[in-house]
C-alpha cells in the first residue's frame, strides 16, 4: 500500500467564506483572517460595515480575496439580491471582528445594512468573534445576546483578555486569526470522530538530576498535538497529556501538562478507562536519575557517572491490561535503524493494535520537523507505506485507520 489521504479531514479547500467585518479596531486583524483563509484555498468574500471602512479599505480586502468587498446595499456593484445570496451560497460567515452593535443586531433579527441583512436572511453556519471594550463585552446587554446567538446554535469564539487598545484590561480582544481558522475547521468538518473519546501523549518527558538539569530528548510534541488537533477538529473530545512544549494548546483540547515519565504515566491511567482510541505520540523517556539532587550538582571530578532506573513502559502495560480490549491502541516507535523490524516487534510485545514507526535520523521526519514519514504496521501483518507528508496529514490518516479499527470491533456499540 502506499497511498495518500484523499483529503486532509479538516480541509477548507473550496469552501465558500464570507468573513463579515464591523467597525472595531480589530478590524485590521481580518485581513490576517482572510489571508489565511485563502491560503487554505477557500473561496473568500468580504462584507464589511460603512464603520469598518473607517478603520480599513475595502481595497484590501478585495486584493486578499480575489473578490469584489461588499460594505453598501445599494452601492453601484451591489447586486440586487446579493444580501440574500452571499449568506445562502456560503459554507461558512464568519463574523470577525463582531462588534457589541452587530452582536446584538445578530441576536435580535436587525437588518438595517448589508452585512446584518446577509446574516439574517443567510443559511450558511455562522461563527461570530465578539471583539470590542470590556465593560461592552461584560454588560449584560452583551452577555444575554450572546447567549441567544449560542442557543440558536451560533458558534460564538469567547474573546482574549489583556490590554485593550482603548487602555482597559479583561476580555474584549479579537483571538488570533489562526485560532479562528481553527474554530472553522472545525465547524466545517464532517466530525466523523463525534462521540468518541480519544486519548493522546505528547512531547517529551524531563527527568530531572537536580533543580537545574534533567535528561530528555528532541521531541517538540508537534507529532501529537497535530493527532490532538485533527481528533478534535473531527468532533472527538480530546484528552492531551503533554510534556512540556512551547506548542499552543489546540483549541478545544482538554490538555493535562505532564513533567516526567511518572507523572505520565498517572495522568495516562486515569484517563485510559474512558478512551476509545490511544495514541501515544510522546516520546517518553526510558530511564530517570536514580535520585535527585536537592541542591545542583557542583563542578567536581573529571568524569561523573550517573545513576538510572528504569522508567515503567506506559504502553505496554496499557497493552498488558487491557483485557477486554475497550479501545484502539496505537503506539509511536522512533526508530534509527531497522525501523519495520523493531517496529514490528514492539507492536507484538506491547499488544497494539498499530503501530507508527518513523524513521528519526532522517531530517525531514520524526522529531522537531513539520513533516513525517512513517510507515504503520498493523496486527495482521499489513504495512501501509505512505510518502512524506505534513504532520497534520499524518495525524489524519493515523486516525483514519484507528477509526476503521474501532469501528470493526466486535465488541463497539457507539
Ligand atoms: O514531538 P515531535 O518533535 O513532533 O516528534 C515526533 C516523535 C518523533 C516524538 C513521534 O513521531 C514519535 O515517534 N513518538 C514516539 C517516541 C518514542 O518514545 O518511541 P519509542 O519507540 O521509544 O516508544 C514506543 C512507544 O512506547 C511510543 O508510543 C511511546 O510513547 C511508548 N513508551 C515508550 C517508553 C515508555 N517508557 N513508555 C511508553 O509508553
Amino acid at each position: 500500500m502506499n497511498e495518500k489521504p484523499a483529503t486532509e479531514k479538516g480541509n477548507m479547500k473550496g469552501k465558500q467564506i464570507v468573513v463579515g467585518v464591523s467597525g472595531g479596531i480589530a478590524a485590521y486583524k481580518a485581513a490576517e483572517l482572510v489571508r489565511l483563509l485563502v491560503r487554505e484555498e477557500a473561496v473568500v468574500r468580504v462584507a464589511m460595515t460603512a464603520n469598518a471602512t473607517r478603520f480599513i479599505a475595502p481595497l484590501t480586502f478585495a486584493a486578499l480575496s480575489g473578490n469584489r468587498v461588499i460594505s453598501r446595499m445599494f452601492d453601484e456593484g451591489t447586486g440586487a439580491i446579493d444580501h440574500v445570496t452571499w449568506g445562502q451560497d456560503a459554507d461558512l460567515i464568519i463574523l470577525a471582528p463582531a462588534t457589541a452593535n452587530v452582536v446584538a443586531k445578530v441576536a435580535h433579527g436587525i437588518a438595517d445594512d448589508f452585512l446584518s441583512t446577509m446574516t439574517l436572511a443567510a443559511t450558511a453556519r455562522i461563527l461570530v468573534c465578539p471583539s470590542m471594550n470590556t465593560r461592552m463585552y461584560e454588560n449584560p446587554a452583551t452577555q444575554e445576546n450572546v447567549s441567544l446567538l449560542q442557543r440558536r446554535g451560533i458558534v460564538v469564539m469567547e474573546p482574549g483578555a489583556g490590554e485593550l487598545a482603548c487602555r482597559d484590561e479583561g476580555p474584549g480582544r479579537l483571538p488570533e486569526p489562526s485560532e479562528i481558522v481553527e474554530e472553522a475547521r472545525w465547524i466545517l468538518s464532517d466530525q466523523d470522530l463525534a462521540g468518541l473519546q480519544v486519548l493522546v501523549t505528547a512531547g517529551a518527558t524531563h527527568e530531572p538530576m537536580d533543580p537545574v538539569r534533567y535528561i530528555t530528548n528532541r521531541s517538540t510534541g508537534k507529532m501529537g498535538y497535530a493527532i490532538a488537533q485533527a481528533a478534535r477538529i473531527r468532533g472527538a473530545s480530546v484528552k492531551l497529556v503533554s510534556g512540556p512544549t512551547s506548542l499552543a494548546v489546540p483549541r478545544g483540547v482538554d490538555l493535562e501538562s505532564v513533567t516526567t515519565a511518572l507523572e505520565m504515566r498517572q495522568a495516562v491511567l486515569k484517563h485510559f478507562a474512558g478512551s476509545d482510541i490511544v495514541v501515544m505520540a510522546a516520546a517518553v523517556s526510558d530511564y530517570r536519575p536514580h535520585s535527585t539532587e536537592g541542591q545542583k550538582i557542583k563542578k567536581g571530578p573529571e568524569t561523573l557517572a550517573v545513576e538510572l532506573d528504569r522508567n515503567p513502559d506506559i504502553l505496554a502495560e496499557l497493552g498488558q491490561s487491557r483485557e477486554e480490549k475497550h479501545c484502539v491502541l496505537v503506539g509511536f516507535a522512533a526508530e534509527t535503524d531497522d525501523l519495520l523490524a523493531n517496529a514490528e516487534k514492539k507492536l507484538k510485545d506491547k499488544n497494539l493494535d498499530m503501530i507508527v514507526a518513523n524513521d528519526v535520523s532522517r531530517e525531514d521526519a520524526g522529531f522537531a520537523v513539520d513533516t513525517n514519514e512513517v510507515k504503520i504496521l498493523f496486527r495482521d501483518g499489513k504495512v501501509e507505506t505512505p510518502p512524506l507528508m505534513k504532520k497534520q496529514e499524518v495525524a489524519d490518516l493515523v486516525l483514519d485507520r484507528a477509526k476503521t479499527l474501532w469501528e470493526a470491533r466486535p465488541r463497539h456499540g457507539k
